[in-house]
């Protein structure tokens, strides 16, 4: 049993935090899809790694137009997946090793397969069940044209016409993603409703705590006539709480309702919201009352810089402190290029536009994406607050750019008409093994293409190697469990280009951002993301320090 960081119901105040992406992780049947069976089989692992907590990605039953968040049942698990009697069995396997478990609730939009979507198109305009959704009439003579001019995230329109069940053109349905996932009416009762009995269920079954799919969408202003919102995300304007589509003051409702709900259970239940909003907005979704945490990209968006981390790392902790709770960070998830490949990019290359240019590979230098990767995860994981990882960065793996288009499964690349090519890149199965079907992903194949390189990724290659990344994180996480007695920092003066801030008196890191080597500051190098010569910390490489004059290391 590890020791409790800053214990009890504090638990993920402090938290190392690893998300699984379920259909990609390990397959236990061989049909090419990871299951719950597979990740129970791979609890080892993750007690290995350390980490406090994981947190699912939707493994619900889904037709896998948003790979998985289009929800079609939210109680109940895809048969391709598994069955509830996986989950607990998944759950009692993570739990007997200290492990928490987080499930993603997706509470914006549902699935055009769900029983109430499927009621509402059957049903009349103006019926209860249509009032579940958002569904409106056309505008134009013959009701053709889309009721407002909001885009969808994945493009273009956010709106879809329906058929009447005499094949004659009928109402449209809104879908701030894609078509097949039509987004919920929380003006509703219903709908408040369901989503109550939904978080008791899972928090009944044994689940610690929750991740909140686009936390800041749930509620619109849908006041007639609707307002115009030509852009899905506006940077230009400061928020207000007014938006038409985001970030409104009413969502803060729902999440004080779910607050109490919670509380119900002990230990209490905690949640995390996905609220793409800026650092002041962001806190208001973790107020005492509402949510515990809300998910912070800031590093995520960071180019390699001091003087980008510094600012991202003093504002979010600045904001978390005021609002009382702590601050998470994240360099990778299911959404965004791997950041082993983001930052072996030339300057000022865009991920994205990147990977829909084909990827040149004159522009990319994997070396230094994945030493910097792993100095960046070092840092992040010696900042106060909770480290959110996930699946496959442990290894250092870098995007795979080049899955040939017919095989992608993302909707972004459709949608965007191919001047996108989306985020299977970051989602292909794990390397388990060097050799053998799919990497060790499974005994049969795997439903996205692996390359031939990841064989130098695979976990028993890794797990043998003292310098491999996953040992550098194996090694972090669990110094940090250590070292992690309270929630301080503070930055030291440094030379340019350096970043050098104390935990404790006896836990400095430090981080070189330049590209030449600078001398490390006095004091026990406890651990390293490079191999250290001398006094010297290379270029692209963090370290952790128990300074000379600190108390002898725990
Ligand atoms: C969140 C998820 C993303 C998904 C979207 C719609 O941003 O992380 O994967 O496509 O919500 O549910
Ligand atoms: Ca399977």
């Amino acid at each position: 049993m590890r020791p409790d960081r800053i214990g009890g119901d504090s638990w993920w105040r402090q938290a190392v935090v690893y998300q699984v992406y379920p259909r990609s992780f390990a397959d236990a049947n061989g049909d090419g899809i990871g299951d719950l069976a597979g990740i129970t089989s791979r609890t080892p692992y993750l007690a290995s790694l350390g980490v406090d907590a994981v947190w699912l990605s939707p493994f619900y039953p889904s037709q896998l137009a948003d790979g998985g968040y289009d929800v079609d049942d939210h109680r109940d698990v895809d048969p391709l997946l598994g069955s509830l009697d996986d989950f607990d069995e998944l759950v009692t396997a993570l739990h007997r090793e200290d492990i928490k478990l987080f499930v993603d609730i997706v509470p914006n939009h549902s699935s055009t397969r769900s029983a109430w979507f499927r009621e509402a198109m059957e049903a009349e305009p103006g019926s209860p069940a249509r009032d579940r959704f958002i569904f409106r009439d056309g505008r134009g003579q013959s009701g053709a044209l889309p009721p407002s001019d909001w885009p969808s995230h994945f493009g273009p329109s956010a709106w879809t016409r329906t058929r009447n069940a005499d094949g004659t053109p009928g109402q449209w349905y809104l879908h701030l993603f894609a078509p097949e996932q039509p987004d919920y009416n929380w003006d509703n009762e219903d709908v408040r409703e369901y989503f109550r009995g939904t978080l008791r269920f899972w928090a009944d079954r044994g689940v610690d705590g929750f991740r909140i799919d686009v936390a800041h969408a749930l509620v619109k202003d849908l006041s007639e006539p609707l307002r115009s919102k030509p852009v899905f995300v506006d940077f230009d304007n400061p928020p207000t709480g007014d938006d038409v589509l985001f970030d409104r003051n009413e969502v803060h409702d729902v999440y004080r309702d779910w607050r109490r709900i919670f509380d119900e259970y002990d230990p209490p239940r905690v949640a995390v919201a996905e609220a793409v909003v800026s650092a002041p907005r962001r806190v208001l979704y973790t107020r005492s009352d509402e949510l515990h945490q809300a998910f912070n990209f800031d590093l995520l968006n960071s180019y390699w810089s001091r003087d980008e981390y510094h600012a991202a790392i003093e504002s979010s902790l600045t904001h978390a402190r005021e609002a009382g709770t702590s601050s998470t960070w994240v360099l990778s998830n299911h959404d965004n290029v791997r950041h082993a490949t983001r930052y072996g990019l030339a300057e000022g290359v865009e991920p994205t536009t990147w990977l829909a240019r084909g990827a040149d590979p004159t522009l990319l230098d994997p070396d230094l994406g994945s030493r910097r990767a792993r100095a960046a995860t070092l840092l992040m994981l010696a900042l106060p607050g909770s480290a959110y990882l996930y699946q496959g960065e442990e290894l250092g793996l870098p995007e795979v750019a080049d899955i040939p288009i017919d095989r992608l499964q993302d909707p972004i690349w459709v949608r965007s008409s191919g001047e996108l090519k989306g985020r299977d890149g970051c989602r292909v199965p794990l390397p388990w093994t060097a050799d053998g079907a799919a990497f060790g992903f499974g005994p049969g194949a795997s439903h996205l293409p692996q390359p031939r390189w990841f064989a130098d990724y695979a976990v028993d290659v890794e797990d043998d190697d003292p310098h491999s990344t996953l040992s550098m994180y194996r090694a972090a996480i669990s110094l940090r469990g250590r070292l992690a007695v309270n929630e301080d920092l503070t930055f030291l003066p440094s030379e340019h280009g350096v970043l050098h801030f104390a935990r404790t008196a006896s836990w400095e890191s430090v981080t070189n951002f330049n590209l030449t080597a600078v001398t490390l500051p006095p004091g026990t190098v406890m651990l390293s993301s490079e191999p250290l010569n001398g006094d010297l910390l290379p270029a692209g490489a963090t370290a952790w320090i128990a300074p000379d004059e600190s108390p002898a290391p725990i």
